[in-house]
């Protein structure tokens, strides 16, 4: 299908084209109409082949009723059983505009634009073009927005031209939506009134006029990371781009460290005005912090930019759920498929390493003292080798000899094959470090509940292991070369030469400083403790977010 193209910004001066769009849609047509909140998807509502048409160009599931879009008051009594009594006062300060009412539907109304319900969404729109469009058509217009089912709203008509261009007649571009998320809707039909869906008339202002209401537990339901749906509507990812979205509620602080940790190098953030020289990764602004309806404005264009861009995964900033952002809060949730993090409750975690004899074990000891639970990463990779399926695995590569009678890890054998080539020791890696990540993050939970400081994972191995994308912050103990030998030979009972041959295998100063937030010196001439309150320090900082 050749898809017209018109641009109109003033319904009176482009005359000739409203009336094209009308003669389009009343033949049965669809044409995509700008509204004050998202681009709509029209077709004539009371015909049941247009309407089924707009299902197949948006790829929608059918039993998802469609909102009724009108241009006069007068044409609501036609379409529901009854007028509710309260309607009247609505309309009167919110229509026209950003507001859906459900009522009883009356039978003018086709089975398909209800979605088979016995209830009609009805809504009237302020953008000027919207009202002219309708009135031209004659007819109500069933209307959802104007993108493939399940994409984020399209809020310029570029976004519509890359759904549904040449599935549909026509395309009308009216600008930038004014508001940028869906309409509110309202149920009448319940008692007290239902909001299903927030959008740019607020609760508070609802309540106003209709008294006490209820909200949908629908709209804030969200699932910790790593819970699985339980309700079945929370199976429909919807205003998803192809990437990964994954909501972050904490303080930019903990954010840009979260987010940080995870850059995979095809990582974006999606973050608001100012901040984002906070992220080492690219940032996309979709608003202002403390400003609802600016968020509104740039959501779903940012949330295409990041397939535009070709980014996999995208970190959001949270916005805070009230007035107009809790209509954004409700939209982002779900592109993040109810993926949210909560930084705010979680303790700080500090990745700890360094050389061997630098006394990683002395400055930990110490931090335990001050608040922080130290995890020890060596126990954490000998308890995931315990585990039955990582044995199974770890025997399926190896052979049967990486085990020994009683059932356990021959770990002598294993290193030996393991450590025998570079693909012997990628296999390790594969096998056991998603193990020794699960028990990371058991004990990082764990400590949640305690109300410790943070965590601290020691791990002679950590930079470059899978345990670093799970720390805010990286922490280094050095001391020199010949302090370091000295102390391996006492504390190990080494030779000269085998404690020379164990420290070739160590990494330098450089190395560590440029893999770690902190370094804490601790030869005989440091006081470590001054470093390590620089740790602490640091730590406070993220948790406050200062
Ligand atoms: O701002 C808007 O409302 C935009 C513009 C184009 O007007 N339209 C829009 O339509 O968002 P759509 O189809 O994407 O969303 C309609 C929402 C859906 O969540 C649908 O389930 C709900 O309204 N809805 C429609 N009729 C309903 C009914 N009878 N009962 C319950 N929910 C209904
Ligand atoms: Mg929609």
């Amino acid at each position: 299908m050749n898809t017209i193209y018109y641009r109109v910004t003033d319904p009176a001066a482009d005359r000739e084209k409203i009336e094209h769009a009308g003669q389009i849609l009343r033949d049965g047509g669809l044409v995509a109409i700008p509204t004050e909140t998202v681009y709509g998807l029209a077709a004539n509502a009371l015909n049941p082949e247009a309407v089924k048409a707009i299902f197949t160009a948006k790829g929608r599931p059918q039993d998802n009723p469609l909102i009724v879009h009108i241009s006069d008051y007068s044409q609501v009594e036609a379409l529901v059983e009854k007028v509710d009594e309260r309607l009247p006062a609505l309309a009167k300060e919110f229509w026209p505009g950003p507001l859906t009412v459900i009522m009883k539907k009356s039978p003018l109304v086709p089975n398909v634009t209800s979605g088979g319900l016995d209830t009609v969404a009805i809504r009237m729109p302020s953008d000027p073009v919207a009202a002219a469009i309708i009135k031209a058509a004659g007819v109500p217009l069933a209307a959802p927005s104007a993108n493939s089912s399940g994409k984020p709203s399209p809020t310029r008509a570029e976004h519509v031209t890359a759904d549904m261009d040449g599935k549909i007649e026509m395309i009308v571009d009216g600008g930038q939506c004014d508001i940028g998320v869906e309409s509110t809707v309202i149920t009448l039909v319940t008692e007290p009134p239902t909001l299903l869906r927030p959008g740019g008339v607020i609760p508070e202002e609802l309540e106003r006029i209709l008294g006490e209401i209820e909200i949908s537990p629908a709209v804030f339901a969200s699932l910790k990371e790593g819970e699985t749906a339980a309700s079945p509507g929370m199976k429909y990812k919807h205003y998803s781009p192809a990437a990964k979205v994954v909501l972050i509620k904490g303080n930019l602080k903990r954010t840009a460290a979260y987010v940080r940790a995870r850059d995979d190098g095809s990582t974006c953030v999606l973050c608001f005005e100012g901040e984002e020289d906070a992220f080492t990764c690219p940032s996309i602004v979709y608003g202002r912090k403390d400003d609802g309806l600016s968020q509104a404005n740039g959501a779903f264009d940012a949330l295409r930019k990041v397939d535009e861009s070709g980014f996999k995964t995208a970190f959001v900033r949270c916005p805070d759920p009230t007035g107009v952002g809790l209509a954004v809060y409700n939209r982002l949730l779900r592109s993040a498929a109810f993926n949210v993090v909560e930084l705010d409750t979680a303790p700080c975690v500090i990745g700890f390493t360094g050389q061997t004899g630098a006394g990683k074990s002395t400055v930990s000891q110490w931090l335990g003292k001050r608040g922080f639970i130290i995890v020890d990463g060596d126990i954490l990779a000998r308890e995931a080798v315990k585990q039955t399926d990582v044995l199974a695995a770890l025997a399926e590569c190896f052979g049967d000899e990486v085990i020994l009678p009683d059932g356990s890890l021959n770990r002598k054998k294993t290193a030996e094959i393991a450590f025998s080539s570079p693909e012997n020791t990628a296999a390790l890696n594969a096998i056991t470090h998603p193990a020794i990540t699960r028990l990371a993050l058991e004990a990082i939970s764990s400590a949640k509940s305690s109300g410790a400081k943070g965590v601290v994972i020691e791990a002679a191995a950590l930079i470059g292991s899978p345990i670093m994308s799970l720390c805010d912050l990286i922490a280094s103990v050095t001391a020199p070369a010949e302090e370091r030998e000295k102390r391996i030979i006492a504390r190990d009972n080494l030779t000269v030469e085998e404690a020379r041959r164990r420290m070739s295998a160590q990494y330098d100063d450089e190395y560590y400083a440029r893999h770690s937030d902190i370094i804490i010196k601790n030869g005989s001439g440091d006081d470590f403790t001054v470093y390590a309150e620089e740790l602490i320090k640091a730590v406070d900082a993220l948790n406050e977010g200062v």
